[in-house]
């Protein structure tokens, strides 16, 4: 679907750094003279948005499983279409906070055949994979802390507890592995300046 551009998603835990991370690789490759859009998911676009609201507020069940898998894969439809593939079209770098892997994560470690069903809707919807994608890896019992100091209404994933977000850390290492061609884990728990050296260098490496 893309032959121009370049797309970079960032992932990891609640809390991991993201953020920061890719402002400061922003930054970097505008110096390096690429034109450059952040972009984050849930949301991105003004419908995404919207759908972010019903998925990030509220009680922790408001939503099965499955109908999350639904909302996400229709907020990025959305997000793709307006924001990500045209921005590709016009040679940029997008720099996503989030995408696919999130609800491979999230959504499809919350039960049987949850994988599957993400996995399928990503094939038929979406049909778009990351040039590179940076995880972020992190002691969840960090993280979590520096998430829940945000003191924001989004926090209903954050409230699953420490015990979910050790599964998503693991989760996001098995990943990797399982897309070694893309994804690169980097070590979240050095300083901010260190780690923005690591992913620079990884990213400059994979744009030369
Ligand atoms: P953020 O705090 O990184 O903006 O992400 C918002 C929350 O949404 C985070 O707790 C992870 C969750 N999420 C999913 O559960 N599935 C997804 O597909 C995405 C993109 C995010």
């Amino acid at each position: 679907m893309k032959e121009k551009g370049y797309f970079i998603s960032f992932e990891g835990i609640d809390g991991s750094g993201k953020s920061t991370q890719i402002q400061k690789l922003a930054r970097f490759l505008e110096t390096l003279g690429f034109d450059v859009i952040i972009t984050r998911e849930p949301g991105g676009s003004v419908g995404a948005e919207e759908i972010r609201n019903l998925l990030l507020q509220g009680n922790v069940d408001r939503w099965s499983a499955e109908t999350e898998i639904l909302l996400f894969t229709a907020a990025r439809r959305d997000h793709l279409e307006r924001i990500i593939l045209p921005a590709m079209e016009d040679d940029k770098i997008v720099i996503c906070d989030r995408f696919t892997d999130s609800t491979r994560m999230y959504q499809g470690m919350r039960g049987p055949n949850l994988r599957n069903l993400v996995d399928m809707l990503n094939e038929k919807i979406i049909n778009c994979d990351p040039d590179l994608t940076i995880v972020i890896d992190i002691d969840p019992q960090i993280s979590l802390k520096r998430a829940k100091s945000r003191e924001t209404v989004e926090e209903r994933f954050e409230d699953f507890g420490v015990e979910m977000q050790l599964n998503m850390r693991h989760g996001f290492i098995e990943l990797a592995k399982e897309f070694s061609n893309r994804i690169e884990v980097v070590n979240g728990q050095q300083s901010v300046d260190d780690l923005a050296k690591d992913i620079c260098s990884i990213v400059k490496a994979k744009l030369s």
